[in-house]
């Protein structure tokens, strides 16, 4: 069963048609009767749209004799600007507004074109994180986005993805909403932080079709844009944070910021280099004790004294083993 609904662009239905006149007219008013005019249906069609939309989240002032005006501070993801800057990249790209998860929806857009995709949605229902976590993902709120690459090397050899993804992440914050500040820390493997919050994760997965043998990777990036309107749940509200604090400044920063961490990974992929710097530099344990759960034992505590060429955490423990972690999860001791 399909995990997704209609992509939007593709046969758009009234409320979609309408919100795409909206944003092209962004901040400007027009009649009922222009939009109805538009696309062919009644001023009624258009009345029950724009209560949909406002229902989704959209800010529409609604005055009389002047008609309908979307707020010019509404961070729509646009499709068509982020198409427009990756086309040359050879990535499809597809914009949902609700999915199951974007991580599901782009591997099997991948699989049947068989090329890179790019997989974007404005919320979805059955968002998740590492370790069997749920990840949080209302609507309007977040940029919830994976990508799936096919790969000729054997899966193991993808084994940094992640790292590499999350020094694409930070960077792409820290140009876009920081003014390329280094703003954002990197919490070994996958997340973002700014202000001592959580405000971004990655979740990469491997799939290797036994069919056709062809595999793919997919990325996906979990960003905490905007602080959700009645706040993050209680669960997640102590260590969740947003990376835009205040006003929605510009109208298009969701799709700016998928636009550049795309760009940053395709470079981070091929530039060793640049991507280790970025992430040990930005790195929020080196030089902390930490707690460290493995997957296999106990906690134990440790300093950490680097990340090796191949992102593994180096740690020396209490009884002054030392260890190189490819995976698990730490917690910075704090006194
Ligand atoms: C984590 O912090 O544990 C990783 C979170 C990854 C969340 C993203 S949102 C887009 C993509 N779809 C998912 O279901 N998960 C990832």
């Amino acid at each position: 069963m399909s995990s997704e609904g209609k992509p939007r662009g593709t046969d758009m239905g009234t409320k979609e048609k309408v919100l795409k006149i909206l944003q092209e007219h962004s901040g400007e008013y027009l009649s009922g009767q222009e939009i109805a005019d538009g696309i062919f249906v009644t001023r009624a069609c258009i009345w029950k749209s724009i209560k949909a939309l406002k229902e989704d989240g959209y800010e529409i002032d609604a005055v009389t004799n002047k008609g309908y005006r979307l707020r010019s501070n509404v961070d729509a993801v646009s499709e068509d600007y982020i198409c427009s800057i990756l086309e040359d990249n050879n990535i499809e790209v597809y914009v949902y507004d609700e999915v199951t998860s974007t991580n599901d929806v782009v591997i099997e857009k991948a699989r049947e074109s068989k090329k890179c995709t790019l997989v974007i949605a404005d919320s979805q229902t059955k968002g998740r994180g590492r370790r069997g976590r749920d990840f949080y993902s209302p609507k309007m709120t977040g940029l919830y986005m994976s990508i799936a690459m096919p790969i000729e090397v054997p899966i193991s050899e993808m084994s940094d993805v992640t790292a590499r993804a999350a020094s694409a992440t930070a960077k792409a914050i820290d140009d876009l909403i920081f003014d390329g500040e280094d703003a954002t820390t990197i919490k070994w493997v996958n997340d973002i932080y700014y202000n001592e919050k959580k405000v971004a994760g990655i979740l990469s997965e491997a799939h290797t079709s036994l069919e056709d043998e062809e595999s793919y990777i997919v990325i996906g990036f979990g960003i905490n844009v905007y602080k959700p309107v009645d706040d993050f749940p209680k669960e997640i509200k102590q260590i969740a944070g947003a990376i835009v604090s205040g006003e929605r400044a510009d109208n298009k920063v969701r799709s700016k910021l998928a636009v550049r961490i795309v760009e940053y990974l395709l470079q981070y992929m091929d530039d060793d280099e640049a991507s280790i710097k970025l992430y040990r530099d930005k790195s929020m344990l080196i030089g902390s004790y930490v707690k460290v759960d493995t997957y296999k034992k106990n906690s134990r505590y440790a300093y950490v004294t680097g990340i090796d060429d191949e992102y593994h955490l180096c740690v020396k423990y209490d009884d002054g083993q030392e260890a190189k972690l490819s995976s698990g999860e730490v917690s910075v001791i704090k006194y």
